[in-house]
């Protein structure tokens, strides 16, 4: 059959047949199309019954509980280390947590404002902290070239600045007082060039 026979004969199928499939799919013309039997054209031309539609079915709204980033375990009683993060407004906050936390996942667990943008693989400054107290500072295991390059470029770095994604806690650091930055550095691409 040559393609100027196949054209026409095509859009007399979309004419008889196909326009009322279409119709009968559509949810708004059910009632229109209640007698006529759905059908839909087969590779080789030929009409194959198709089952009925059903309306979807009602679908309620389901809720998931919320996953709290990076959720913590309780600390079990009497194996408690203690932390105060300082905020950005001053405010202190007294945090029981278990040895081997780090910094950023007790924060983040806390909901305090720390942001941690490459998620604690010390590829940004975001999880910037101050040790308040250089005693507690020299406690922390001395960081890696990694955190170093990192912490050169956190907003208001100090001699007692750490990553906090880097720091865990031990039994070292019961105790630990550390702030929170007012600002931090979250670096773009404009800023390489
Ligand atoms: S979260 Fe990015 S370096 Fe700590």
């Amino acid at each position: 059959m040559s393609a100027s026979r196949h054209i026409p004969r095509s859009l007399a199928k979309l004419r008889n047949g196909g326009l009322r499939t279409i119709q009968s799919h559509g949810f708004h013309n059910r009632t229109l199309n209640a007698t006529a039997s759905p059908v839909a054209w087969s590779r080789n031309s030929t009409r194959v019954p198709m089952s009925p539609l059903t309306p979807p079915s009602s679908r309620g709204f389901s809720t998931t509980i919320p996953n709290r980033h990076k959720h913590l375990d309780e600390p079990k009683p009497g194996e408690e280390l203690w932390i105060t993060f300082i905020d950005k407004d001053g405010e202190q906050h007294k945090l029981a947590v278990c040895e081997g936390d780090n910094l950023l996942d007790i924060a983040q667990s806390h909901d305090l404002e720390m942001e941690g943008a490459c998620g604690g693989s010390c590829a940004c400054s975001t999880c910037h902290v101050i040790v308040t107290d250089e005693d507690y500072y020299d406690k922390i295991p001395e960081p890696e070239d990694d955190e170093n390059d990192m912490l050169d470029l956190a907003f208001g770095l100090t001699e007692t600045s750490r990553l906090g994604c880097q720091v865990k806690m031990t039994k070292e650091l019961d105790g630990v007082v550390v702030k929170l930055p007012t600002m931090t550095r979250n670096l773009q691409a404009s800023d390489f060039s």
